[in-house]
């Protein structure tokens, strides 16, 4: 148990008095993908918020490599989130300076490296999701898939031991989103991480999970391998691999 990177312990949360997450347990091991599944509103989102340390739950425990989280001060919780990546629903990237730009940032905010090795560690993220011919254009000039890579270049700036992506592929079409998922899978083969991924996405989900945490009406009714998931019983779980 104790080299898992994640270990959530029957968390509780929400917002106000609505309970959006109610006893969830589970733990992410090293260089596993871990998706999280349920329909829309189920609390995906909430959950990978939790395990960034942007929200406070009304109980329960959270470790993030080997840390509790929810007990971290200011200065331990900015400590872990540097070994942390995340690729956010929307991408956000900023729009007003190139692409490369944007990847400097969290090199600028969390290192000490001076402007040459900074430009080139740009580079080389740049290159790994195959973007090297963009450095110097604007967010608003890339396609929709670009955009997700150039946002996955600066998720992965730090070298983190875990990814967190909400929704990767949303919005883009299948063939692109299938690259995304091959671009996933070798930046786990390459760089060693490990991946916490929300996804709706049936034939994403098939091509990059090792293991799958359903929510259905605050629960985790599935946590499991896929192949399992894919034969599972459980209603929704069943609905869901069938439809
Ligand atoms: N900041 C907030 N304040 C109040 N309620 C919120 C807030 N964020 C989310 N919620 C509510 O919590 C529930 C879970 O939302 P969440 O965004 O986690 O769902 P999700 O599973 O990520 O959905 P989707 O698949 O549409 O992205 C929803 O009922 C939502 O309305
Ligand atoms: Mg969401």
């Amino acid at each position: 148990m104790s080299e898992s990177l994640i270990q959530v312990q029957n968390l509780v949360s929400g917002y106000d008095d609505q309970i959006v997450l109610n006893d969830i347990s589970f733990e992410v091991i090293p260089g596993e993908i871990l998706v999280i599944l349920g329909t829309s509103g189920c609390g995906k989102t909430t959950l990978l918020k939790h395990l960034i340390g942007l929200i406070q739950p009304f109980s329960g425990q959270i470790k993030l490599l080997g840390q509790d989280l929810i007990n971290s001060n200011e200065k331990e919780l900015l400590n872990l989130m540097r070994q942390v990546g995340v690729l956010f629903q929307n991408g956000a990237l900023l729009n007003s300076i190139t692409v490369a730009e944007n990847i400097a940032i969290p090199l600028e905010q969390h290192t000490n490296l001076n402007d040459r090795l900074i430009e080139d560690l740009v580079h080389l993220k740049l290159s790994l999701v195959g973007l090297s011919h963009a450095a110097n254009s604007l967010p608003s000039e890339l396609s929709g898939g670009m955009r997700k890579r150039a946002a996955l270049a600066r998720a992965i700036a730090l070298d983190p031991k875990i990814l967190f992506a909400d929704e990767p592929g949303a919005g883009l079409d299948p063939v692109t989103a299938s690259s995304l998922d091959r671009l996933l899978l070798n930046l786990r083969e390459l760089l060693g991480m490990t991946l916490v991924v929300v996804t709706h996405e049936l034939g994403s989900i098939k091509r990059i999970a090792d293991r799958i945490l359903f929510l259905h009406q605050g629960k985790a009714v599935f946590y499991g391998k896929l192949s399992d998931a894919l034969k599972s019983d459980i209603e929704p779980v069943q609905r869901f691999f069938n439809a």
